[in-house]
């Protein structure tokens, strides 16, 4: 191997990852005394949380009369009774004051003439615990919510003066032999140098893996990185079977169109001009929750009602609307449609197909963030000393099978904020660092970074990329049966072999993207291959789980968190975690499980 320079770092704690979750942590582990640095692999207001839209959830009430047990409900329910209940109430009862907080470090929310902040309605979201009308509970920056959010939480991550590591790329975790968690080894993508980051906590906030799939609205980064790396090590992730298609990404680009623009009175129509939400959820129409908005459409297509030429996706409305409301709440997607699809949308529907969107799995943890795993023979999990993972690389679970959706950014701030006290109760400031052997880091990290980069194998990163891509999007998409699944997960199986195979051309340091590429796909296979082992495991429908053939949910066998050690080369191994049908709180009582309808 190569002998690398690495250069050496400590800090009280560590945070990989730069988006939502990642900053709101970074800045309340600054707010705490804590020595802080944040890694990013892009530069902080380019991660992907600039990207959401609609909103960010909490039962202000300014629009309507709202409750955050209400929130609480819709939640429990939107999960499908996968979500743990303690962890909800937890977020939906701290929604207000989060909210409030962003408000006060800076974010421009969109007013209502009082000068409140706005809301919007979203799907999923009621009042009265599902016999009310719809809620007005997403707070907005009129279609621009996580950029706002973004470039504020930097703006005050810079003012406490935090150390950033901007284009830094992770590369694995430094785990000792008592299963601790250490630190991180990284990559500095500009100067070519290797960096040692010793932490007493390292908190993974490094997004999901959308780009697993082919088509999906998550940035051309979301590849899992924070899950790749904890699978490498060791422990498992949790309840990956569960990838939300959000209804509306643009067809052919897959670019998101914001939930509000349904909130705002968009509406879906069939080559027919049906409105046929209407006959899905008689109830909630279009704003049912994403899983049953994303199964209607496709089953509007499979029968032979879809839009165009190839009658193969569904057309958004938006025509109806008063241009002044385009302009003033949606100015982001108007310019999107234009864009990307070539659509007036004051003249025009917009064409829409459900794309990947979101990972309900990822790394399992409990509330207070800190990650869990199951030792050899043990049946229980246990915490992972050193490591908590937050925002969509992590699983808390608040999101259960289903994702609500504008309960993501509030699940970045809530538990980005929690983990930072609790670091602040655990993390001692200045201790001194464990002495590691140099082996610990360099062996793992640096080896597997040496053998990508001197590849000479004949498969290209992008052909196993596309490979893995096209078998995600085609066996374990919207819906799902026993004989797609199988093909996912032996064509998933192959891609992971192929991998033996790989082979790069440029062997430098300095800006090599044909290096990060092959790092990133080596974190999303084990991502992937979690995704169809684990959904062929589940042998019910649930959520945004939802198998053809077995189209009930099936509490009394499968009302658990499926758990996924990563076996390279091998089928992973699968175990359970009890769902908490338990509040935190008597502020509240548990919801206890029912059919869910919109
Ligand atoms: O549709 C949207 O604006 C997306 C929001 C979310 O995923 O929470």
């Amino acid at each position: 191997m190569t002998a690398y320079n690495v250069i050496e770092h400590e800090f009280d704690v560590v945070v990989v990852g730069a988006g939502g979750a990642g900053l709101r942590a970074t800045l309340g582990m600054a707010e705490q005394g804590l020595k802080t640095a944040c890694i990013s692999k892009v530069f902080p207001t380019r991660s992907h949380t600039v990207a959401a839209q609609g909103g960010i959830s909490a039962a202000l009430g300014n629009i309507t009369e709202d409750d955050w047990r209400w929130h609480m409900y819709d939640t429990v329910k939107g999960s499908d009774w996968l979500g743990d209940q303690d962890a909800i109430e937890y977020m939906c009862k701290n929604a207000a004051a989060s909210v409030i907080e962003l408000e006060r470090y800076g974010v421009p929310f969109s007013r209502t003439p009082e000068g409140k902040i706005y809301q919007r309605p979203f799907g999923g979201m009621t009042t009265e615990y599902g016999e009310g009308a719809a809620a007005v509970r997403t707070c907005a920056a009129a279609d621009r919510t996580g950029h706002t959010i973004l470039h504020t939480l930097y703006q005050q991550s810079l003012k406490h003066k935090v150390n950033f590591f901007i284009e830094y790329f992770a590369v694995d975790l430094i785990m000792d032999d008592e299963g601790a968690c250490r630190g991180v080894v990284a990559w500095d993508l500009d100067s070519g140098t290797m960096h040692r980051f010793r932490a007493q906590m390292v908190v993974l906030a490094t997004g999901g893996y959308g780009r697993a799939y082919f088509s999906a609205t998550s940035a051309h980064t979301c590849t899992g990185d924070g899950g790749g790396m904890v699978a490498r090590a060791g422990i498992p992730l949790q309840d990956m079977e569960f990838v939300q298609f959000h209804p509306t990404g643009v067809y052919g680009a897959g670019c998101l169109i914001t939930e509000g623009a349904r909130g705002e009175g968009g509406i879906l129509r069939n080559s027919e001009g049906e409105r046929f939400m209407e006959r899905y959820a008689p109830s909630a129409k279009d704003l049912a929750s994403r899983d049953v908005v994303s199964r209607s459409m496709t089953m509007e297509i499979n029968e032979g009602r879809g839009v165009g030429p190839k009658k193969d996706h569904i057309y958004l409305h938006l025509d109806h609307l008063d241009p002044d409301v385009l302009a003033q709440r949606l100015p982001g997607i108007s310019e999107t449609a234009r864009i990307f699809a070539g659509v007036d949308v004051t003249k025009a529907p917009i064409p829409v197909l459900p794309t990947v969107h979101y990972n309900m799995g990822g790394i399992p943890t409990n509330i207070h963030c800190e990650v869990l795993t199951i030792a050899p023979r043990a049946k229980k999990p246990s915490v992972v000393p050193g490591l908590m993972a937050i925002g969509e690389a992590g699983c808390i679970s608040v999101h259960g099978a289903n994702r609500l959706g504008s309960n993501s950014l509030l699940d970045l701030v809530v538990f980005g904020r929690a983990a930072a006290i609790h670091a602040g109760k655990v993390v001692k400031p200045g201790k001194a660092h464990k002495k590691l052997a140099k082996s610990v880091t360099d062996d793992l990290a640096l080896g597997r970074l040496d053998k990508i980069r001197n590849a000479k194998g004949a498969s290209h990163t992008a052909a196993i990329r596309d490979e893995m891509q096209q078998s995600m999007q085609k066996y374990a998409a919207v819906f799902r049966t026993e004989e797609t699944l199988q093909k996912g997960v032996d064509s998933i199986h192959k891609v992971e072999a192929s991998l033996a195979d790989l082979g790069i051309q440029d062997r430098g340091l300095i800006w090599n993207s044909d290096l990060v590429e092959a790092l990133e796909l080596e974190n999303m296979i084990p991502q992937a291959k979690a995704t169809v082992e684990s959904a062929i495991n589940r042998k019910e429908s649930r959520g945004a789980h939802a198998r053809d053939d077995l189209p009930e949910r099936d509490d009394k066998n499968w009302m658990k968190h499926t758990l996924w050690t990563y076996h390279p080369g091998k089928a992973g191994k699968i175990q359970y975690r009890d769902v908490h049908l338990h509040t935190l709180t008597d502020e509240v009582k548990p919801v206890p499980p029912k059919a869910r309808v919109y």
